[in-house]
């Protein structure tokens, strides 16, 4: 009885505390895509979590289009949003929406994607972009052990959108891995298309990788050359080359890297057609960014854990990194279903 007692009682200082720290309290929640398998587990777990924690939660997705997201954001900001979370399909392309922002006094978190040209930036809350493109990286190197082997192996890239600022990262944490060994002629780019704007894919879509990959395939592999490894960035891009191989290729299959742990790709992973992944458990970026919400509206010190890396051209954004994890077909029950990220039939 006395259990039962204290649990209702903490049940009910639990939804006090809750209700004071915010009733009324509105987040707008601006997401780029539901094309994108990602974009629609952060959505929804950011809405679950503060609608838990007592806030009124505006969610929208803008399809990708730019000119979308900018009046979402701008229709959040004149219903009254008291923060805004911004996932950008542009980082350089909602400066109006944030200079209104910034006028109506609303602090602006960058979710995933820092946004950028804007001091009207508060946070930035994110995985370690870098470190997800040192991960594949360095997966590779030691794959192909190419401290030891001989070689040369022939490698193809796939990176990802020039409009969003992580692309960037991804690609030069593994090139600044995979840099020396390419330069050693150990590993041989045989397309030549090594530069980040020659293997970038806008919007990271997966039939603009694929259509690349195809081109590549037959006019440098077509004669049975194999193709050793695919560095892909994410999981969107490496289904992309995925189905290009499948359709295109005869050679032995390559090493191919990805990111998301997406459920097509981590079928992929479990029928041995992608060979790695990086999770970056969005249960827990969402989580992260629900405690700064808090922590702003209650005018706490936020959790930041780097104040150095991310310089939006006008200001460096104060940010909370969280940690990418290898993923593999070794890993991946641990890691995605034991801990409830998906269900064992959502992977059949
Ligand atoms: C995210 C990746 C994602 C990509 C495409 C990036 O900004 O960090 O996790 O794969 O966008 O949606």
């Amino acid at each position: 009885m006395k259990n039962v007692l204290a649990i209702v009682l903490c049940a009910l200082l639990l939804i006090v505390s809750v209700g004071a720290m915010a009733d009324g309290q509105k987040v707008g929640v601006s997401m780029p895509t539901k094309d994108l398998q990602r974009w629609n587990q952060d959505g929804e777990n950011m809405q679950k979590l503060l609608e838990a924690a007592g806030y009124t939660v505006d969610l929208q997705y803008a399809s990708n289009d730019v000119q979308t997201q900018l009046s979402q954001i701008e229709n959040m900001i004149s219903e009254g949003a008291d923060v805004l979370v911004i996932a950008a399909i542009e980082g350089s392309s909602l400066g109006e929406a944030l200079t209104m922002a910034k006028d109506e006094s609303i602090p602006v978190i960058a979710y995933d994607r820092l946004l950028m040209e804007s001091d009207a930036v508060s946070y930035y809350a994110t995985f370690d972009n870098y470190m997800v493109g040192t991960v594949q990286g360095t997966y590779i190197k030691e794959q192909l052990d190419l401290e030891n082997a001989a070689g040369p192996f022939n490698l193809e890239i796939t990176a990802g959108d020039p409009g969003d600022n992580n692309a960037g990262y991804f690609y030069q944490g593994a090139i600044d891995v995979l840099k020396p060994y390419i330069d050693a002629g150990k590993l041989v780019v045989k397309s030549g298309q090594v530069a980040f704007d020659d293997v970038a894919t806008p919007t990271w879509a997966t039939e603009t990788a694929q259509t690349r990959a195809e081109n590549i395939l037959s006019s440098f592999y077509a004669d049975g050359t194999n193709v050793d490894v695919w560095l892909c960035s994410n999981d969107s891009t490496a289904l992309g080359v995925e189905n290009a191989l499948a359709a295109n290729y005869t050679g032995t299959y390559p090493i191919i890297t990805g990111q998301d742990c997406d459920i097509a790709n981590t079928k992929n992973m479990i029928a041995g057609k992608q060979s790695m992944s990086v999770f970056k458990d969005t249960r827990t970026l969402a989580a992260q960014v629900v405690k700064m919400v808090g922590q702003i509206l209650s005018g706490e010190t936020v959790d930041v854990n780097d104040t150095e890396t991310y310089n939006n051209n006008v200001i460096v954004v104060p940010s909370f990194l969280c940690e990418p994890v290898f993923a593999d077909a070794n890993n991946y029950k641990a890691l995605l279903i034991d801990s409830g990220y998906y269900t064992e039939d959502q992977l059949k």
